[in-house]
């Protein structure tokens, strides 16, 4: 194991309820329409526009409005979010994760982030740990979001390792199935069932340490 790709949201910090939030804000006002709770997690690791597309699917009008009009919503849900995520401190970091940071730099395991989030580098800031990372690969430059391989791919050429000799990890499903089509050894954070396509699931990230990511590599 060379190194270890982070997916950010759900794995570094919790900010689902925060897009969740947003989302059905968004969809209250300006659709009119009430976002069953299910969304939060059916949402995870899926990229902004791709999720705006599934809200005006679930509301029913995805052929009411044009492509500039989407992408004019899905930054007016940006705006909400940016407002809930500007009060993120470093105590906002999930448990566990800073050691595991420690420990893998100290073992010259490479890190990089792998999210589907534009707000990657400004979350990392907020949360103090941007410094800790050796790439943070960007999600403006790969063609296809989760559950397609590319931003894996790309994290790992950021620090210039191929998937096959790193770790990804994961919370959402559809960032595990991007992880194993990179072809890197998959670590998921939560429900084992939703993860069961991951090589090992832990549940919770407080479980996250240099030995059992070395073992799902191992095994
Ligand atoms: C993922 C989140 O990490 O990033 C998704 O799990 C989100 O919920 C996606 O839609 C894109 O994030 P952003 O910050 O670029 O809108
Ligand atoms: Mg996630």
């Amino acid at each position: 194991m060379q190194g270890v790709l982070f997916d950010l949201d759900g794995v570094i910090t919790d900010t689902a309820r925060f897009h969740f939030k947003a989302w059905s804000r968004l969809a209250k006002e300006k659709l009119n329409v009430t976002l069953p709770a299910s969304f939060e997690s059916d949402l995870k690791g899926i990229s902004r526009i791709d999720s705006m597309n599934r809200i005006l699917k679930f509301a029913g009008m995805k052929n009411e409005y044009t492509a500039e009009e989407v992408n004019e919503l899905a930054q007016t849900k940006n705006e909400l979010y940016l407002n809930e995520i500007s009060k993120l401190t470093q105590a906002d970091i999930l448990p566990g994760i800073e050691n595991l940071l420690d420990e893998l730099a100290a073992n010259h395991v490479k890190l990089s982030v792998a999210s589907a989030s534009k707000n990657a580098p400004f979350i990392l800031e907020k949360l103090g740990l941007k410094q800790q990372f050796d790439a943070i690969a960007n999600p403006a430059k790969v063609k296809h979001g989760k559950p397609a391989p590319d931003i894996f791919i790309e994290a790992a050429n950021q620090i210039h390792l191929t998937p096959q000799q790193c770790v990804g990890i994961e919370d959402a499903k559809a960032g595990v199935e991007a992880i194993k089509a990179a072809g890197a050894v998959a670590v998921g954070v939560g429900d084992a069932n939703e993860l069961h396509e991951a090589d090992s699931v832990v549940g919770n990230t407080s479980e996250l340490t240099y030995s059992v990511l070395k073992q799902a590599f191992e095994k």
